[in-house]
């Protein structure tokens, strides 16, 4: 079994392991793993001494109750499979109270409007939830290297100014995001899909693909209109947005700047499940 730890066994062991000048990194996790994660998990292995994974489905970031209390749970399934890269790595799933004490609390920054568009823009106050987390969890761990992956790319952008806000001294990592053979991107949610439903959202990539391949030279408004129109042709699918955003600021331009990157931002509700996706576009 890999070793699971309390919160103060995980301070003595960090301490042991900053005394020894031994590497850490930290991959944060809400837990029912899938190979997206694992990639993140196996990154970690090959660069550090020590590996961290902490599994915890953190209640500050959740807006809607019923997505909370439907958030799939595999904690035995889980350490499974972080056994199966390596006996060594050391799991943190702590309990809500080892986080928050008595009641869970959100801390609030200014992080310049990022956390107000796309994804923020429909689940209020979820960026400063992970904010408040993974702020928490890098200070318990002190890692020197931390995991993200690009397929939320808002929450990575979310973190660097994170840790610049709060001066962390740690490398953030971005790993590329790992998707089925039909192109939809890995996440925990996939399980709640219907057979056809999964098959049916290879859409959302081809989306994206569409729209990075007539970047430069087409009337993208009519394209985007378009790509809607087809997608909520699909019976159970609904676009929720399709923006093509400064993939630094996250704003949306009036006009593109060729000298910025720009990145297509999407999130589909297929039934009551929500996917999102994002593609780099220049
Ligand atoms: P969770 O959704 O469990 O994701 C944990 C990490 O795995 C995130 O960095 C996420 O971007 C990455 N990930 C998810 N699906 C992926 C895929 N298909 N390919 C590559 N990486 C993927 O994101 C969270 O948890 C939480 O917000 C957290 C950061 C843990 C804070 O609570």
């Amino acid at each position: 079994m890999p070793i699971y730890l309390k919160k103060e066994e995980v301070e003595s062991t960090v301490h042991k392991a900053i005394l020894s000048k031994r590497s850490m990194g930290l991959v944060p996790t809400m837990g029912s793993l899938h190979h997206g994660h694992l990639s993140l998990i196996e990154k970690a292995n090959k660069e550090n001494d020590i590996v961290w994974v902490s599994i915890f489905i953190n209640p500050t970031q959740f807006n809607d109750p019923n997505d909370l209390s439907r958030y799939p749970k595999n904690l035995e399934k889980d350490y499974g499979l972080i056994k199966n890269i390596c006996e060594k790595i050391k799991i943190f799933s702590p309990n809500e109270k080892e986080i928050y004490g008595k009641t869970p609390t959100l801390q609030k920054y200014d992080f310049k409007k990022i956390d107000v568009e796309l994804e923020g823009k429909h689940r209020k106050n979820h960026f400063n939830g992970v904010a408040t987390i993974v702020s928490k969890l890098l200070t318990l761990i002190k890692p020197n290297k931390v995991y993200f992956g690009e397929k939320d790319y808002q929450q990575t952008q979310i973190i660097k100014k994170l840790i610049c806000l709060e001066n962390i001294n740690v490398n953030m990592i971005i790993c590329p995001t790992v998707r089925e053979k039909n192109g939809l991107a890995l996440s925990s949610r996939n399980n709640f899909l219907s057979n056809i439903d999964r098959g049916n959202s290879s859409i959302i990539y081809k989306s994206l693909n569409l729209l990075k391949s007539n970047f430069i030279n087409s009337n993208l408004k009519s394209l985007r209109k378009n790509i809607i129109n087809d997608i909520n042709k699909k019976k159970n699918f609904k676009v929720e947005y399709l923006e093509i955003a400064n993939a630094e600021t996250l704003q949306i331009d009036e006009k593109i700047n060729p000298k910025k990157q720009y990145r297509a931002f999407i999130c589909v509700r297929v039934n009551e499940v929500r996917l999102i996706d994002n593609i780099l576009l220049n």
